[in-house]
């Protein structure tokens, strides 16, 4: 691994290689983002990792500063991968002073769920991405399912800048208590970790709920049983067919149910399908 800050430095050493895999990312590495960096460099020659904490996409600046970096631990993580080649820009690099965030639409989906909690986060997200996609021109781009949303807003993205990139979307890792891996996670104090754990627990009642109860019961549940967590607040409880998520896209039908809740004051989300 070797790591960068100006991406020119980079183009120089990928512009001849035939298949290059990027791996966006805001770095506090954990298990989920070397997940999506083992499948890129299995299937590219060389793999980018950006580490950049992007601005444009936080809901205030609080969030912003409290956003966990350690990019010295991040880069011995990488240190012993060979064909990777670590971003690590500061601001400058990827804005023009005082820029403001691209407005994109991509239609409904993007008003609901992350989208209607956290207005003006997607358009920061494309933003950064799509600076990042057309400065690397990689084959292949890998995100979590994790963020799902997310990852069918990059797809949205590809489609309308007709960008000659595969999207790969990547299943979720897990703590042993089913937690998702989160770069957060390590924000939660030990009672709010314990109340953590049990996110994927409503997610996995919800599969059983619903495979005998309607749509309403099974969120009604859901919503009482959240209510009793110790410390844990409900943002949203969806259970959606992601087909039908964005007009844009031709995807498979796919049931899933989504979650966001704040434990503690750390916000937290995930999801399954079910
Ligand atoms: P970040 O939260 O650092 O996540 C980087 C990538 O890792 C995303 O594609 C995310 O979905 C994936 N990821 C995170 N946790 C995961 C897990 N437990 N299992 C599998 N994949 C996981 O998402 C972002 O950064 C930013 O929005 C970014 C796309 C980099 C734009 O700034």
């Amino acid at each position: 691994m070797r790591a960068y800050s100006s991406y020119k430095d980079i183009i120089k050493l990928v512009n001849k290689v035939d298949s290059v895999g990027l791996v966006p990312t805001m770095g506090s590495l954990h298990d989920g983002h070397l997940s999506l960096i083992r499948r890129a460099l299995s299937e590219n020659k060389k793999v980018i990792v950006s580490i950049y904490v992007n601005p444009l996409q936080f809901d205030n600046n609080d969030e912003l500063k409290k956003y966990p970096r350690d990019i010295k631990n991040d880069l011995q993580k990488l240190e012993t991968m060979s064909d990777i080649l670590a971003y690590v820009p500061n601001d400058n690099e990827i804005y023009q002073k005082d820029e403001k965030k691209k407005k994109y639409n991509f239609g409904q989906f993007t008003k609901i769920m992350e989208g209607k909690m956290r207005p003006g986060h997607f358009d920061g997200v494309a933003t950064v991405v799509e600076k990042l996609l057309k400065m690397f021109n990689p084959s292949n781009a890998y995100f979590g399912e994790k963020d799902f949303q997310q990852l069918i807003l990059i797809k949205a993205l590809v489609k309308e800048q007709k960008l000659k990139v595969n999207i790969i979307g990547c299943k979720t890792i897990r703590e042993d208590d089913g937690l998702a891996m989160s770069s957060r996670n390590k924000l939660l104090n030990s009672t709010d970790r314990e109340s953590a754990s049990n996110i994927i627990r409503l997610l996995k009642k919800a599969k059983q709920l619903y495979k005998s109860s309607t749509l309403e019961e099974t969120k009604i549940n859901i919503l009482k049983d959240a209510l009793m967590i110790d410390n844990l607040n409900l943002e949203y409880f969806e259970i959606l067919d992601t087909s039908k998520l964005s007009g844009f896209l031709e995807q498979e039908e796919e049931i899933r149910a989504f979650i966001a809740c704040k434990v503690g004051n750390i916000r937290l989300i995930d999801n399954i399908t079910i």
